[in-house]
């Protein structure tokens, strides 16, 4: 089997740059496309474009002393029509990818309506014409100084080829490491099989394992035993592209897929106050008080983990923030009926680990088929306090969701739509995802099995609105260089 050539693959598949907490987004319209390709080409330096690279503990050290700027770029299929691709090359890219995230049918799939309708989008929604986005810029610096800068200088070197269709995106890494709803977030990713890390942890990881970096990187074997579609152009003897051949297709091309991925980008608004009065107000109407502790454990059912991170399926009955980092851990043998993790809760819908078939192995299997590399930041300010979490403060605060994969509809639509989205779900037959699920207008059911009896939570409203976003493509480096040479 093919080792991963990481050196060819944009840095944020395998990392997410800890080190540089400062995040922009910069959504670009292509207005000249050679001066575009230009730019490309520029960019594609070494000391421009951030790269993966397995590291070891010296790297890794290096980094967190003294951090650059890192930069990646991704396109939008109408992107790379802006910059010169060829219409056969264009066809090969799948159907979700070219219709992107906004079209009616993604829109009902994704659960993007009402005030989460692509109509509604602060960016992203159109498809065509000026404010269309072509390109999308990731820019991530240590300090907010330092990121004004990389905006700068990355504005002035694409002056003349690309221009902005919003303000920058701007988003950060949690100084707790928690999300806006109180809950640490970002500790299970998936362990991509033959890196240092999984012959670190794969002993310890649990039932879930490695995952086959084909989930991830496009020209590499997946979990299904095949390499990923991927988009390709017509071979040119004549022009030595770099891309290496593929031979997947019935005429012998040139992969432009190679070493390059998907990104999903979503901007989604969490309602804090909405949130933390819903559960307040649950354990007010059963304990007839307050009480932050019966909150939190209550809040917990809803996410799968306790606010330290810690997982209800190893630490049923109080937080321990000793725990807080830990995912060594399946549903079956350990709460095959949730009664420590509901079957409903964000995190056991978004990835059921081993708990969907009887066999705990082949679920555990099938569902390494839907994972996703989530690279997300959080933006708009934090609350004022854990005491006031429950009052409107009228600010704008939410995560802009950004995930890795190879197959946008087998991985992000699937658990989108068939797990966090849907109804029926692991035996459960009227609920969503309780924290962000599209919920119907009287409201959402979580059910929280216990003894003597289960408790059924109802009325529960949408906390998570989405404002913005799309569909990516991450372009391995010599594909980059392809594009820059067009
Ligand atoms: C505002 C929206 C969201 C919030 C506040 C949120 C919050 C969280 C939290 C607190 C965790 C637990 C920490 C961890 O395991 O890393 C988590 C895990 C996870 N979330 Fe979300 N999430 C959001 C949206 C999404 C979306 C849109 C998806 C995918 C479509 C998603 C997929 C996942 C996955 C795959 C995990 C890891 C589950 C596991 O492997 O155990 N999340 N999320």
């Amino acid at each position: 089997m093919r080792a991963v050539d990481w050196s060819d693959v944009q840095g944020l598949v395998l990392r997410g740059y800890p080190e540089t907490p400062r995040a922009a987004y910069l959504p670009l319209h292509i207005e000249d496309a050679a001066a575009a390709r230009a730019w490309l080409a520029e960019l594609t330096r070494p000391e421009r474009l951030t790269r993966s690279t397995l590291r070891g503990e010296a790297e890794r050290r290096a980094d967190r002393e003294t951090p650059g700027g890192r930069c990646n770029i991704a396109f939008t299929w109408q992107g790379l029509r802006a910059l010169g691709l060829a219409d056969e090359a264009l066809s090969t890219f799948p159907w979700y990818f070219r219709e992107g995230m906004a079209t009616p049918a993604r829109a009902r799939i994704l659960g993007d309506t009402g005030d989460s309708a692509p109509e509604n989008w602060a960016w992203g929604a159109a498809a065509e014409g000026e404010n269309a986005i072509h390109v999308l810029l990731l820019l991530f610096a240590a300090s907010c100084d330092g990121l004004n800068e990389l905006i700068d200088d990355e504005m002035r070197a694409c002056a003349g080829a690309c221009r902005r269709t919003c303000e920058p995106i701007r988003a950060r890494a949690p100084d707790d490491g928690r999300e806006h709803f109180g809950f640490r977030d970002g500790i299970s990713q998936p362990v991509i099989a033959d890196t240092p890390q999984a012959r670190r942890i794969s002993v310890l990881d649990g039932p879930t394992g490695t995952v086959k970096a084909g989930e991830f990187v496009l020209g590499y074997i997946n979990e299904h035993g095949q390499r990923p579609e991927s988009p390709s152009v017509a071979r040119d003897p004549e022009a030595a592209s770099g891309l290496p051949l593929t031979d997947d297709l019935p005429e012998v091309r040139s992969d432009l897929g190679f070493n390059g991925s998907y990104l999903v980008v979503r901007q989604l608004e969490q309602d804090v106050a909405g949130f933390w009065t819903y559960i307040n107000d649950s354990v007010r109407a059963e304990r007839g008080g307050t009480d932050r502790q019966a909150e939190d454990a209550l809040a917990a059912k809803f996410v799968g983990r306790w606010p330290s991170g810690a997982p209800l399926a190893t630490t049923p009955h109080a937080d321990d923030s000793g725990r807080s980092r830990q995912n060594s851990f399946g549903f079956h043998a350990e709460d095959r009926h949730g009664y420590r993790c509901p079957l409903g809760a964000h995190i056991r819908r978004a990835n059921p680990r081993d708990s969907l078939l009887d066999d705990p192995a082949e679920a555990a299997r099938l569902a390494n088929r839907h994972r996703m590399l989530r690279r997300g930041r959080i933006y708009g300010p934090p609350i004022a306090s854990i005491e006031t979490r429950g009052q409107p403060d009228g600010q704008k605060r939410g995560l802009i969701f950004v995930c890795v994969a190879a197959n946008i509809e087998r991985q992000f639509e699937f658990v989108q739509q068939t797990w966090l989205n849907s109804t029926k779900f692991g035996g459960l037959h009227d609920e969503k995802d309780p924290l962000l699920g599209d919920q119907p207008a009287d409201g959402g059911v979580l059910t929280v099995p216990g003894t003597p009896v289960r408790r059924r939570l109802t009325g529960i409203p949408r906390f998570v609105t989405m404002r913005g976003g799309g569909y990516f493509f991450l372009p391995g480096i010599k594909a980059l260089r392809y594009l820059a040479a067009l």
